[in-house]
């Protein structure tokens, strides 16, 4: 069986479905249910007699020691962490807790694991661990994409935390021998995706009624993943990855935010247009930017096509329609996690925003008429 921390959350509930969907190989998931956690996304396994559900902190040794002892895995997926950068803006200390000293107390209980393993078991373990694209920092519009030799220069705290568990986990194999492999991935979207992240937030705000805000002049540029993909490639590193390799995984797929929103909206308009016919665009607010904001990122995943044979299976277009299509028809599931504590999230990150009409004034400047815009409020 394999271990999988925050199972719950987006890109691990998404990879826990796939892996069940393919293999007869049981699965145990361990996630604290943070807001980001939620079991509803695991619910089409219940009755499923390969798949557990723990609830505990990979920051609880004991736990963990408990677990592997009695459960004996060959493999630890490691997804479990603080994922979004505003949130890391506002509040950094949970960041550090779990994607340092909870990366680093995963790492020490698989190291006493391994330790009593013996022959096949032994050479069979693997450490996953699932990090990000944003630990190489940010990148001009010429550059070239990251490759795994790209230097590390993290610029937000979610980013900093994250980049340290990488080098955590590259000390454990280096000085313990644990056999681990690290993958660095760019922006996921799809089903099961919060919706303080890009792609579900406009979604969920065009829907609602309320402003679509967009950051700064909106010219960053993301390089995003269907999460199935991201999915097909963790599970190919898993099975054949080099001991001890990085592998870099993107999507070909670098977009504009703008030019994201707009798609998004025009795919609104097609799907479920307006009850006024009037296009979601008219939504789209240019709002103060995010401090830090990195302005680039972009993966060059050659390394995993070469050694792995990996490629990604969907274009950014049918991605992005699939997902529209899925919110539409989940919109109880998008109900259920825009709860009391999420609104409270959206005024905090958002209210103090200045918002500008599109098209009214220059991006990320204030138009007088727009004044203060809350997209998190009832409009
Ligand atoms: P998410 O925020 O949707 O889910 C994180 C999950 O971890 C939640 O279920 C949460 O309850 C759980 N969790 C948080 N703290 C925990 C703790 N201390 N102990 C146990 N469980 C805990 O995140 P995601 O977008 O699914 O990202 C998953 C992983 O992939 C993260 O490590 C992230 O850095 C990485 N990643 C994400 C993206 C992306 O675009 N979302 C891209 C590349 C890499
Ligand atoms: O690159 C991989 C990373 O992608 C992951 O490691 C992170 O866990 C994941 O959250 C994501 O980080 P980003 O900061 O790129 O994602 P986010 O969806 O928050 O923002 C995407 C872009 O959209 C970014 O340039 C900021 C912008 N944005 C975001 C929000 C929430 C807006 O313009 N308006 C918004 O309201």
């Amino acid at each position: 069986m394999i271990i999988v921390t925050g199972g719950a959350g987006f890109i691990g509930a998404n990879f826990v479905l796939d892996w069940l969907a393919q293999s007869e190989e049981s699965v145990l998931t361990l996630d604290k249910l943070t807001y980001a956690g939620n079991l509803a996304n695991l619910a089409s396994l219940a009755g499923d007699t390969r798949h557990q559900f723990v609830q505990g902190d990979i920051q609880d040794r004991a736990l963990l020691d408990v677990l592997l002892a009695r459960h004996r895995p060959r493999a630890i997926v490691h997804f479990a962490a603080e994922s979004h950068v505003d949130r890391s803006i506002h509040g950094p200390e949970a960041f550090l807790q779990t994607n340092i000293l909870g990366t680093f107390h995963l790492l020490e209980a698989a190291r006493a694991y391994h330790a009593t393993l013996t022959g096949e078991a032994r050479d069979a373990f693997r450490f996953l661990h699932v990090s990000t694209d944003e630990v190489y920092g940010s990148l001009d519009a010429t550059a070239p994409a990251f490759t795994e030799h790209h230097p590390y220069e993290p610029n937000s705290p979610y980013s900093a935390s994250k980049a340290a568990s990488d080098h955590l986990v590259r000390a454990w194999h280096h000085t313990y021998g644990l056999p681990v492999l690290t993958t660095n991935c760019s922006n996921n979207y799809g089903p099961l995706q919060f919706p303080e992240k890009l792609i579900p937030l406009m979604i969920h705000n065009a829907l609602a009624g309320l402003d679509l805000p967009v950051y700064g002049d909106g010219a960053n540029v993301r390089d995003w993943l269907h999460v199935s993909d991201h999915c097909t490639a963790i599970r190919a590193v898993l099975a054949e990855g080099a001991l001890g390799e990085t592998y870099n995984i993107g999507g070909n797929a670098e977009m504009k935010n703008l030019d994201v929103v707009h798609t998004l909206c025009d795919l609104l308009d097609e799907l479920r247009p307006r009850a006024d016919q009037i296009s979601y665009r008219t939504q789209i607010r240019f709002v103060t930017d995010r401090p830090g904001h990195d302005r680039r990122y972009a993966i060059d995943a050659t390394h995993i096509a070469r050694t792995l044979g990996w490629q990604p299976q969907h274009t950014f277009t049918s991605g992005l329609r699939q997902t529209v299509q899925w919110y539409l028809d989940h919109q109880a599931w998008v109900q259920e996690v825009t709860s009391g504590a999420y609104r409270q999230w959206t005024d905090m990150n958002y209210g103090g925003r200045v918002a500008g009409a599109m098209g009214t004034g220059a991006a990320g400047l204030p138009t007088p008429e727009s004044g203060m815009a809350t997209p998190g409020a009832p409009a």
